[in-house]
């Protein structure tokens, strides 16, 4: 047994809540209490800190820092205090600042002075950042989860409307025709690369500061090697300076839920023009619109709106805690306590937009009437038939381009179609032209045609189908 754990004289009169110590006399200003208190929302990471603990508790024990009698008191007062918190049971309090110190004075109260050893050659500085990095990385595996479903949901639509023709659009104007299915599997690329910064932020957050202590580590022969492994971290963080002042995992995090967001925001901005009177490409049911207080007749895709909405807050969250790093000297400071709101605030808006995301991209019904009526509008086949004059009549591209463009001045001015444009019209501007061209025309011709490789074509979308299902739903 080593002298830590000798009972000393004094043990019992220590107040089991107070930080202040024998250092102060008086008590804080309760403007003081009220900054300084984070237990509102830090409680969140109450799992995170009583794995932390029961891992510091078993090494300790391990290292005979701890009595095995103390390591098992502590190691039960702590589960204890777990069902007491998802219980309801347990009484926060605001006295007791946050959660590593909630925690400390109920063990206290439970187990007696024993629970005073459980902070052997640790500090809050590392404990608070081992906490939250763990809970980060099961907020990444909440939302990888999340954004897999989502692309689940958008495949499964893609596969029923793989051969669905709609217009594709540039610069919001008619560009050339595509398939809806094929507009919906362009977000499971980009929900794939939003999946993989994620999982590149947990690769590079998976180093436990757990034992860097204050900032210097410790006389103590802890072993930091073996906290990691219990936390199911890589390894330990290299350097004790970092490991407690580092919070670039968070940010990396933060970047990562704003980029993801900026994709939803996207892709929920398409829903709402195309629920619109203008558009009326898809609908939404009951289930995913709101009515007016005021106006009988409105369905509105409020969902979709809410979701384009909380980039703001994403976006916010990123900036907020990039702004409370940027002027901190080594090491701890206690602006850090500032990171988890935005890192929750932005966790808790992206799960739900992607759920809600799921839930539009599951109960939307496009119309492929509007959808294929809408392809023949905007001469979208244009591109086509210019394509047509180089490879069958042998004409370079410019002039072919110049020439299409002549016959679209002609239909839009007789309020026809390309495709309704009699032959002889067609061959007034371009002698080269033969009836083989209506084949060129039609927006299913044209998306039919378009097999190159990531390409519109019905056939194509269909590998491409197959393909993300191995790649992102295996
Ligand atoms: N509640 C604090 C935080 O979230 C815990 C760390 C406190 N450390 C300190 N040296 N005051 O950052």
């Amino acid at each position: 047994m080593t002298g830590a754990n000798k009972p000393a004289d004094g043990d019992r009169d220590l107040p089991a809540n107070s930080l202040r110590g024998g250092r102060f006399a008086g008590g804080p200003a309760d403007i003081m209490r009220r900054i300084n208190a984070s237990i509102d929302f830090d409680k969140r990471l109450y799992a995170e800190d009583i794995a932390g603990s029961k891992a510091h508790c078993a090494m300790l024990v391990a290292q005979s820092i701890l009595s095995p009698e103390d390591g098992a008191a502590i190691t039960a007062g702590l589960d204890q205090i777990r069902s007491e918190i998802e219980n309801g049971s347990f009484s926060f309090s605001a006295e007791r600042e946050d959660i590593h110190m909630n925690i400390e004075a109920r063990l206290a109260e439970l187990i007696g002075p024993a629970a005073g050893r459980l902070h052997t050659a640790r500090s809050r500085n590392d404990q608070v950042a081992t906490d939250l990095r763990l809970w980060v990385r099961g907020a990444i595996e909440r939302l990888d989860g999340a954004m897999r479903e989502l692309q689940r949901a958008l495949i499964d639509r893609a596969e029923a409307e793989a051969a669905t023709v709609m217009p594709g659009y540039t610069h919001l104007q008619i560009a050339q025709p595509v398939t809806f299915g094929h507009h919906l599997m362009a977000y499971v690329e980009m929900i794939g690369r939003d999946r993989s910064r994620l999982s590149d932020c947990r690769r590079r957050l998976n180093q436990s500061p757990l034992g860097a202590v204050a900032l210097a580590g410790t006389s103590f022969p802890i072993d930091r090697h073996a906290t990691a492994a219990a936390l199911g971290f890589d390894g330990p963080a290299a350097n004790s300076l970092d490991a407690v002042s580092d919070r670039d995992f968070a940010i990396e995090f933060l970047a990562a839920a704003a980029l993801a967001g900026m994709h939803l925001s996207r892709f929920a901005e398409e829903i709402v023009l195309w629920c619109s009177d203008g558009f009326g490409l898809i609908a939404l049911s009951d289930a995913f619109t709101t009515g007016s207080s005021i106006m009988p007749q409105k369905r509105n895709p409020d969902a979709a709106e809410l979701v384009r909405a909380k980039t703001g807050r994403l976006n916010g969250s990123l900036i907020a805690l990039l702004t409370v790093m940027k002027g901190l000297p080594l090491a701890y400071g206690k602006d850090m306590q500032e990171d988890k709101i935005p890192v929750f605030e932005a966790a808790d808006a992206l799960e739900l937009c992607l759920a809600a995301t799921t839930g539009m991209v599951r109960d939307m019904r496009p119309d492929r009437e509007r959808l294929r009526a809408a392809a023949d509008r905007g001469f979208s086949t244009a591109t086509d038939l210019a394509d047509w004059l180089v490879r069958i009549a042998g004409l370079p591209f410019r002039r072919a381009h110049h020439a299409t463009g002549m016959l679209v001045k002609r239909a839009e001015a007789r309020g026809r179609t390309l495709a309704e444009l009699p032959l002889a019209e067609l061959q007034a501007v371009e002698p080269a032209i033969s009836a083989a061209v209506y084949d060129v025309l039609n927006p299913d011709r044209s998306v039919t045609s378009r097999l190159s490789f990531g390409g519109t074509a019905p056939e194509s979308v269909r590998v491409a189908i197959a393909e993300a299902r191995r790649r992102f739903l295996e």
